[in-house]
């Protein structure tokens, strides 16, 4: 009797320590996969993800320029551009940095309207040129009759616009401040981190426009693009101390002799960018806009009847929104009742951290997704 109670007792002993540890491992966020609605790195899908355990190639092999040359030129394809293309192993900051010293040799124009285009602008100044900052409340948009005032008053050799505002779901008349820019011979310098590939931006009005693969691009982060208009190129072989690794006229030359990059790139990384890049092309430009269109109508209508928006009206970003946290909700436990139902988004950025929260809607994310997410949202609010 005895030893059958004693068994007894053993068995449900390690059955209840099973129990235990699966519910204490399952939702710990090791095992349970969350789905980004985080404004970068986004959600990459899992045949993307599966690139990356190709086998690597060396850097200077044949199989690399191919590659590398497929790369290129789908790129030029999707976006329709016969600009210089350069794909670069680093996050969006390093062709922030990049970009200013390749084209710019002493005066650049700064227009800030929040934390990125903000530290573009200490960018500029850390690598001592003669950058001025004209500032906006941050939720405001960059104006171009503001942009026309000052390059009235001033000379510069370069415009820097920061055409999709993350930390505020901003995003600035990219066209009308092309054209002003060009028509003061200043040559327009782009950080469309998170709204390229999801965006519709006609990448022939920049002269250096970029993008790391980690937000609209659906790609995980590693690799940033850049697209370098002639007159930027011509600008280039004038600046002196560009430095080295962003060197636009090195890459131009290397990718020429040998179709290849002349430090080692991120190879695996290169794999998934190609097979993406198939992909979009299948979607399509327009095709893909109109989807993170839709999905950027829906987040911002949920935004309008259960808070209100951060961006000035007219001026939201079609890949991320920043909701006004209008009724003082506890940001941080919204995210973890997401968290624990296998969904993320993000705070706000810096200084709005508890009075905004951001919800991106781009890359690969789809409309239905979308729905879900907001759903679960309606349902932890509403408890
Ligand atoms: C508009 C914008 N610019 C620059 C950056 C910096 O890019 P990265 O983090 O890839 O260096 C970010 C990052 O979120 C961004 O949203």
């Amino acid at each position: 009797m005895l030893k059958f109670f004693k068994f007894f007792y053993n068995v449900s002993y390690n059955y209840f320590r099973i129990l235990i540890s699966l519910l204490i491992i399952i939702p710990s966020g090791d095992n349970m996969h969350l789905k980004l609605f985080i404004p970068g790195p986004t959600e990459v899908r899992e045949d993307v993800l599966k690139m990356l355990s190709k086998p690597v190639i060396g850097h200077r092999s044949k199989d690399m320029s191919d590659l590398y040359e497929r790369i290129h030129n789908n790129l030029q394809k999707f976006f329709n551009t016969n600009y210089e293309v350069e794909v670069f192993t680093t996050s969006g900051t390093g062709l922030m940095e990049g970009s200013i010293r390749n084209v710019v040799q002493s005066k650049i124009l700064n227009l800030i309207n929040g934390s990125f285009s903000d530290r573009w602008y200490k960018i500029a100044l850390a690598n001592g040129k003669d950058a001025k900052a004209f500032e906006y409340e941050w939720g405001k948009a960059v104006k171009p009759g503001d942009v026309e005032n000052l390059l009235e008053k001033e000379k510069f050799e370069a415009v820097a616009l920061t055409h999709n505002e993350t930390s505020t779901g901003v995003r600035s008349p990219f066209d009308e401040i092309s054209k002003i820019a060009h028509d003061h011979d200043a040559l327009l310098i782009v950080d469309a981190v998170s709204s390229l590939a999801g965006d519709l931006i006609d990448v022939n009005k920049a002269d250096v426009i970029f993008a790391p693969t980690q937000k609209s691009f659906a790609l995980p982060p590693g690799l940033a693009i850049a697209f370098i208009s002639p007159a930027a190129m011509e600008k280039a072989k004038t600046v002196k101390d560009r430095g080295y690794f962003f060197d636009f006229i090195a890459m131009h030359d290397y990718y020429v002799e040998k179709k290849q990059i002349p430090a080692t790139p991120a190879v695996s990384l290169f794999y998934a960018l190609d097979y993406q890049l198939e992909k979009m092309l299948k979607e399509g430009m327009e095709q893909r806009y109109n989807r993170h269109k839709e999905m950027a109508r829906m987040v911002q209508d949920w935004a309008k009847k259960n808070f209100d928006l951060f961006a000035e009206p007219g001026y939201e970003s079609v890949t991320v929104t920043t909701v006004k946290n209008t009724k003082n909700i506890n940001v941080e436990n919204l995210r973890k009742e997401l968290r624990a139902r296998g969904m993320e988004i993000s705070n706000g950025y810096g200084k709005l951290k508890e009075k905004t929260f951001r919800i991106a809607h781009m890359g690969d994310l789809t409309p239905a997704e979308i729905k879900e997410l907001l759903d679960t949202m309606d349902e932890i609010l509403n408890r």
